[in-house]
């Protein structure tokens, strides 16, 4: 008998979608699998303003398949020079649901980032008044630093502090990479939660570099050691309300990831559930998944539950080599593999 798992319809609380042509090609899988997603703002140029996320929400919208009932959130991408006047009228009128946070060049399309935290801290004030959630991509940029140690000094330089001066704040540690990171979410507040990635919770930095080098394994914050993918998967499975499904999903074209500067991302919207629920089989933790997917986002961010289910069955889902699309060749998460369970349409 074919095993059945049905919980409460996900959301994706972090997932790129890109404009254009790419829009088009990758938008569905999200909405397929997802009911809302927070949209990430690093498009050229980025969504800095209300009206630049009000016109990219319609976009988003006219991309999805009709009838698939999938409502996008807006984020805000914070700049040195952010208008604190202008998140708080986004966010109020229902246009922002959270601001992201991107150290100037940290990754795609950050270049207009954040130089130093102090220069939005007249906009963190306010978002931590109106309780708005602040989105961290919680790495470092100095040269100096390892990039494997980039998320641990984030935490020791930049977020311990914030916190310590603004403990109001709403915060989702985005994309969570190391062990140093979990236990600074599990000891923080209840303020501060974070999301985890498929890839993170499968794959370690040996998936990128062992037996030649894999650019389809290559994404930001990178893979680290064994230990930290163990930590993130006793985080993610362990039953606390401070972790949820954040997918990361990142499509760039074949070409632009198989290059000798490839791009950082993980491209992992078609199979992303199938992907998350593998783990947690292997695991033993199948009956955690439904609040890690779908409840402990929306309870985060104050927003109700969805209250369609889905439906995921046990019985084989094979992942293919390569996505052809109108926009570009995508290579996939899991590509070649078969997972064992697959959403049921
Ligand atoms: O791997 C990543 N890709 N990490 C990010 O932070 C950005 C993303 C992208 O936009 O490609
Ligand atoms: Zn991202």
């Amino acid at each position: 008998m074919t095993k059945t798992l049905t919980i409460r319809r996900p959301d994706d609380w972090h997932v790129h979608l890109r404009d254009g042509a790419m829009l088009e090609a990758v938008a569905r899988h999200t909405a397929r699998q997802f009911a809302r997603a927070i949209v990430m703002p690093n498009l050229s140029p980025p969504v800095t303003n209300v009206e630049l996320a009000k016109a990219y929400r319609e976009r988003i919208v006219a991309a999805v398949p009709e009838g698939a009932g999938f409502t996008p959130l807006m984020t805000c991408y914070l700049t040195d020079n952010t208008d604190p006047e202008e998140v708080r009228r986004g966010f109020e009128e229902g246009v922002f649901t959270a601001a992201k946070l991107y150290p100037a060049g940290a990754t795609t399309n950050s270049d207009s980032g954040v130089t130093d935290v102090a220069n939005i801290r007249g906009v963190l004030e306010v978002m931590a008044e109106i309780g708005m959630v602040l989105c961290v991509h919680g790495e470092v940029t100095s040269a100096d630093v390892d990039v494997f140690d980039r998320e641990a000094v984030f935490i020791e330089r930049i977020l311990a502090p914030l916190l310590k001066d603004l403990p109001q704040l709403k915060v989702v540690f985005e994309h969570l990479t190391s062990e140093e990171g979990v236990q600074f979410v599990e000891s923080a507040g209840v303020n501060v939660a974070a999301t985890i990635t498929p890839q993170h919770l499968h794959i370690n930095r040996n998936a990128m570099l062992v037996g030649g080098m894999r650019p389809h394994a290559y994404c930001l914050p990178v893979a680290k050691r064994e230990k930290h993918r163990l930590a993130l998967r006793r985080a993610a499975t362990g039953g606390s309300a401070k972790f949820f499904l954040g997918t990361d999903s990142a499509p760039h074209a074949r070409e632009a990831k198989e290059s000798d500067c490839g791009c950082a991302g993980i491209f992992n919207a078609p199979f992303a559930l199938e992907s998350y629920c593998a783990v947690f089989e292997a695991e033993n933790a199948l009956d955690r998944f439904e609040s890690f997917a779908s409840e402990n986002g929306p309870k985060f961010y104050g927003l109700p539950l969805n209250e369609d289910r889905i439906t995921l069955e046990r019985n084989g889902c094979e992942v293919p080599g390569v996505l052809e699309t109108p926009a570009a060749d995508l290579v996939p998460f899991h590509a070649g593999e078969t997972l064992q369970w697959r959403l049921v349409d």
